[in-house]
């Protein structure tokens, strides 16, 4: 009798999963086309353990290994962005960003406010993104996934300098 709802259940998840690989390869990828003077490389969502990453342990801007640019780590959660609430996310203009967003705990966003900069950040993955900015500026950081009662206050800056 159990059968039937183990495998409609066993058909939704299936096809969760699908949906999230689905949006993690194709969806920031759309999304996330400069129309402020950035240039946005390339575009992965990838796996990766939260704990085994250790620059999540000590979320930051880094230099590139490759002495190109500089990598930027950033743990979500309720309801902040470390960095980018406490104080603000500062990237040099005209050099490669690579962007590494995960969650701490539940799914958030993270869209660069007036760009189309834009991904969802899932819980055990790694959101990768490299954004190239043109101009200085400063843009705020918004999560655009409800993920509770202070999902609304959950904010940020970035600053191109
Ligand atoms: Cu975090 Cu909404």
């Amino acid at each position: 009798r159990f059968e039937k709802l183990w495998f409609g259940a066993s058909l939704v998840l299936i096809v969760a999963f699908i949906g999230t690989i689905v949006y993690g390869a194709i969806g920031p990828g759309v999304a996330m086309v400069g129309d402020d003077g950035g240039t946005i490389n390339a575009a992965t969502v990838s796996d990766g353990d939260f704990e085994e990453t250790d620059n999540f342990r000590s979320p930051g801007v880094y230099e590139s290994s490759d002495g190109e640019g500089v990598d930027v780590y950033i743990v979500a959660r309720q309801y902040l962005f470390n960095p980018g609430t406490a104080q603000p996310i500062e990237v040099p203009r005209g050099e490669e960003v690579t962007f590494h967003v995960t969650t701490a705990d539940v799914t958030h966003g993270f869209n660069l406010a007036g760009t189309n900069v834009n991904t969802m950040v899932i819980p055990g993955q790694i959101a990768q993104f490299d954004v190239t900015f043109e101009e200085t500026g400063e843009y705020g950081i918004v999560c655009h996934e409800y993920c509770g009662s202070g999902h609304h206050t959950m904010a940020g800056q970035l600053h191109v300098v």
